[in-house]
């Protein structure tokens, strides 16, 4: 994108960015004995998927991580794996086997959502929400891959380490998921998001930040990146810097060379209460790792209900990445089906 676009072109170009759209829009295509299926945009052979989770560009390949259930095509108990396909123009795609499957103590009801970090060296980390004790409680793991000199990254492995974030105290347990893409501050320090309801059952929908120096040890902020009071729950949250003339768009963190706190950035949230995803344009401090909305001509832009929306149609969970190989950040999202639970299943 260009760095002198106007706002309102950037969104346009965000939308351009959007690699699934509703599925009212869906191009579709007979195969023979396969029946109707979508002929751009993904869709795994069979079974259930949803959200898109962990999407890189890596040594040559795009890697796509999606919540998969490999036994139904329902979300079924949320027991989920990670699927995965690997692709070189983001449109001709190649299934491999899951990447995690939850089969750990700290997973055992299911490898949520996440992130892939590529580390300094290059080998890629991935941060996903455990899910245990009869669904109960949600934790945060990290893996990595078995042979990071695979070009396919087939197999990955969690340190027995895992998790590496457990459930805070303030948070109920079914509230605190979704780990981002880290990015590195000033300070040298990692940062990641971590959408949760804080204070309790009518707690607040926040995201937080939490600091690493060594992708191991995690220290929450005492302030979190953003709280939304008028939502149940948020869900993937996404920041990401605009352009701004002579800046460098897309990439997060001062490891990029750029000042963060100059650039203006977006806040994607996956609100719970409509199941849509809503972004702002704003501030975010890179010291204190806080958001404030921009005020927007007359507009008040304080939480969720008046922010913009990527899309009108069925389209949730949105997961960006920053695509090295043409220089773009690249949001993904999951589009479903309108059709009911026993068409599924039929
Ligand atoms: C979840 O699925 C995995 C296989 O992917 C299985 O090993 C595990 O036992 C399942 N968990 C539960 C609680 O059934
Ligand atoms: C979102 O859901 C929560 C819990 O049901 C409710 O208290 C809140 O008012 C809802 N927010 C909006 C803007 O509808
Ligand atoms: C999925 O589709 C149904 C039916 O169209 C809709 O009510 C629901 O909100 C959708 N869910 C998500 C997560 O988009």
């Amino acid at each position: 994108m260009a760095a002198r676009l106007p706002l309102a072109a950037c969104i346009v170009a965000f939308h351009l960015c959007l690699l699934l759209s509703p599925s009212s829009s869906l191009r579709t295509v007979v195969r023979h004995g396969v029946g109707i299926r979508p002929a751009y945009h993904f869709l795994p052979a069979k079974n259930w998927q949803n959200g898109r989770t962990g999407p890189m560009y890596h040594n040559g390949v795009y890697h796509l991580f999606y919540q998969y259930n490999p036994l139904g095509a329902t979300s079924g108990t949320g027991n989920l794996s990670w699927g995965h396909s690997i692709s070189r123009d983001l449109m001709n795609w190649a299934a491999l086997d899951t990447a995690l499957d939850p089969t750990a103590p700290f997973d055992h009801n299911g490898c949520w959502s996440g992130s892939a970090t590529i580390l300094p060296g290059g080998v890629p980390a991935l941060l996903y929400t455990g899910r245990i004790d009869d669904g109960r409680v949600q934790v945060q793991n990290i893996a990595f891959p078995k042979n990071p000199t695979d070009p396919l990254l087939r197999d990955w492995v969690k340190p027995a380490y895992n998790p590496v974030i457990p459930l805070p105290a303030d948070v109920p347990g079914e509230y605190f998921r979704d780990p981002t893409t880290a990015w590195v501050g000033r300070d040298g320090l990692w940062r990641i998001a971590i959408a949760a309801k804080v204070g309790g059952p009518n707690g607040f929908a926040s995201t937080l930040i939490y600091r690493s120096n060594d992708f191991r040890h995690w220290k929450r902020n005492d302030l979190p990146l953003y709280t939304s009071r008028t939502a149940n729950m948020v869900e993937c949250p996404d920041l990401f810097p605009v352009a701004e003339p002579g800046m460098e768009e897309g990439r997060l963190g001062y490891a990029s060379g750029t000042a963060s706190s100059a650039m203006r950035h977006v806040l994607k949230l996956s609100v719970t209460n409509t199941t849509q995803d809503y972004y702002v344009v704003g501030r975010y401090d890179d010291v204190a790792d806080t958001f404030m909305p921009e005020v927007d001509d007359a507009r008040s832009i304080d939480d969720w209900p008046t922010w913009r929306r990527f899309d009108y149609g069925h389209v949730y969970a949105s997961k960006s990445f920053f695509d090295t190989r043409k220089n773009r950040r690249v949001l993904w999202a999951w589009a479903n089906e309108s059709d009911s639970h026993n068409d599924d299943i039929a």
